[in-house]
């Protein structure tokens, strides 16, 4: 059994088929899977897919691609979303240097006022960090996102930067790219990472792992991720998805 600690089954992608998936997926031994918002419009659907299956949670924030088109007046909303029982954290939020979709001065914003939802409410946060590592640093430790929880979604920091989450306590969650022939960097990070502060995470539909790279992504693949990781580790698969699944219940606080 393991957990997804970051899907994205609200995309369109799965509207032809998202109920046949979600039967597939708990078939292959996925016990839970925490789906992460983007703006007010997937937090909406997301919620509603929450109600509707029970394995299901969410995650209620705005990512920093939708920063831009994001409105201050529509913060009340987001937090009200975020306070429903079925939303284990604010997310995603953070920054994108690589794609730039949003001002950079807003992005920050936005996931400023996000991190202080979180403490807020006091629920952790899951961040989005893409060529931003410096400025996501700073801006975690200076709004204190280590008294809410913090976990880094699709880590793809340097191992010194590991080294610097680990010293704060944060979590990160790895995916596919840990499959790809590029994966050195990543590699390289996770043996400073110890395994009890690992979460595995498809963020489908994208980042699908080798062998089915170019793919739609579902959690049914998890275990190629998983199997990657007990290699990395040198531990069994069996212990990757124990400890990572623990990890996943205690940092959203399922039971
Ligand atoms: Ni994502």
């Amino acid at each position: 059994m393991f957990i997804d600690a970051h899907a994205h089954y609200e995309d369109e992608a799965f509207d032809a088929d998202r109920v046949e998936i979600f039967e597939k997926i708990q078939k292959a031994g996925c016990e839970a899977v925490i789906d992460a918002a983007q703006d007010v419009k997937t937090a909406e659907l997301i919620l509603s897919m929450a109600e509707q299956y029970p394995f299901l949670y969410a995650n209620i924030g705005v990512h920093p691609h939708c920063a831009a088109l994001f409105k201050d007046e529509d913060m009340g909303e987001i937090e009200e979303m975020a306070k429903h029982p079925k939303c284990v954290a604010v997310g995603e939020i953070g920054l994108d240097y690589h794609y730039d979709f949003s001002p950079r001065d807003r992005q920050k914003q936005v996931f400023r006022e996000h991190i202080r939802l979180a403490r807020k409410i006091s629920k952790p946060v899951v961040v989005h960090d893409r060529e931003a590592h410096q400025d996501t640093l700073d801006i975690l430790q200076e709004e204190k996102a280590d008294e809410c929880g913090c976990l880094i979604h699709c880590y793809s920091g340097s191992r010194e930067m590991a080294k610097i989450i680990m010293k704060r306590d944060y979590y990160v969650s790895i995916g596919g790219a840990v499959t790809f022939k590029n994966a050195r960097h990543i590699i390289e990070a996770l043996e400073v990472i110890p395994l009890e502060r690992i979460l595995l995470e498809t963020d489908c539909p994208y980042m699908t792992p080798v062998p089915y790279r170019g793919k739609r992504n579902d959690s049914e693949l998890i275990p190629f991720t998983a199997k990657k990781i007990a290699e990395i580790k040198s531990v069994s698969l069996d212990s990757v998805f124990e400890i990572t699944r623990n990890n996943t219940k205690d940092f959203f606080g399922l039971k």
